[in-house]
């Protein structure tokens, strides 16, 4: 639900958040019970109604931590970017299908790729919206990310079995968490609880290999089983994760 207090202290936020609250089918009300999207400082944010320590959740691609990936580096050495083959060929089309916050998304599109994230769960994809369009007003971003990153709200089988073709496939279903691992941070295991797991992950890898002309990537936490027990082409270390990747093609 998006909560709708006090909070929408003018009628453009008013209407911004109803258009929210259609598109994603998001019920508006002034109380909410467990998770909700609330507007704060002109930006749309998950919150708990119990969880009052937890920091707000939202996408901000202008964030410290997203513009440091892009700016050190430029995101090229990253693991993902080398196994999605970007550091051969910068401006491959991009299927993100299991788009979460877009920070993988976001990587990959400020290397040069053209990014579709592909979002089922509406809170997230409103957040994912909102991001988007608070970029689009960041003058580091406005100019180069509208272009090569868009939402497409559905599932990822119906994406897959939609799109026009595209080089590659990324996936990055959630994963079990491993029982109270001190590693999953605070912020990854609230995402667990409103998105819930992914009990049809297994089922993208083959509508995935059939779409993507070049390869399809599927990250994984590092001790997990290769998705649909299908062993990758060839697999690539991560900081945290590993990227299994299948090729169906040279770049
Ligand atoms: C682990 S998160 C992805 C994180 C993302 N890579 C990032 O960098 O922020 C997985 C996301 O995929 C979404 N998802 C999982 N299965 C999906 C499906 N079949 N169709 C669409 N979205 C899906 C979940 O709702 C969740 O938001």
């Amino acid at each position: 639900m998006i909560v709708l207090p006090a909070i929408a202290q003018n009628a453009v936020d008013q209407a911004y958040l109803e258009s929210l609250s259609q598109r994603f089918a998001l019920p508006l009300g002034d109380k909410a019970v467990g998770w909700y999207l609330s507007w704060h400082e002109e930006r749309l944010v998950l919150r708990h109604t119990e969880l009052i320590k937890q920091s707000d959740i939202l996408v901000d691609f202008a964030s410290g931590s997203s513009s440091y990936r892009r700016q050190h580096g430029g995101g090229k050495s990253e693991a993902i970017a080398k196994a999605v083959g970007l550091h051969k060929k910068r401006d491959l089309t991009v299927l993100d299908a299991t788009a979460g916050l877009g920070r993988d998304g976001f990587v990959l599109a400020s290397i040069g790729a053209d990014v579709t994230l592909v979002e089922r769960n509406p809170m997230v994809a409103a957040l994912l919206v909102d991001g988007l369009r608070r970029a689009g007003l960041d003058p580091g971003l406005s100019e180069w990310l509208p272009d090569r990153m868009r939402l497409r709200f559905s599932s990822a089988l119906d994406a897959l079995q939609q799109s026009e073709s595209v080089d590659v496939v990324y996936l990055d279903p959630m994963f079990p968490e491993r029982q109270k691992s001190a590693l999953v941070k605070k912020e990854m295991r609230a995402f667990h609880d409103v998105v819930g797991e992914d009990p049809d992950a297994d089922q993208l890898l083959e509508p995935a290999l059939a779409l993507a002309t070049k390869r399809v990537v599927v990250k994984r936490p590092a001790y997990a089983e290769h998705l649909a027990g299908t062993k990758p082409s060839h697999m690539v270390k991560g900081k945290n994760n590993r990227f299994d990747v299948y090729i169906n093609a040279a770049l």
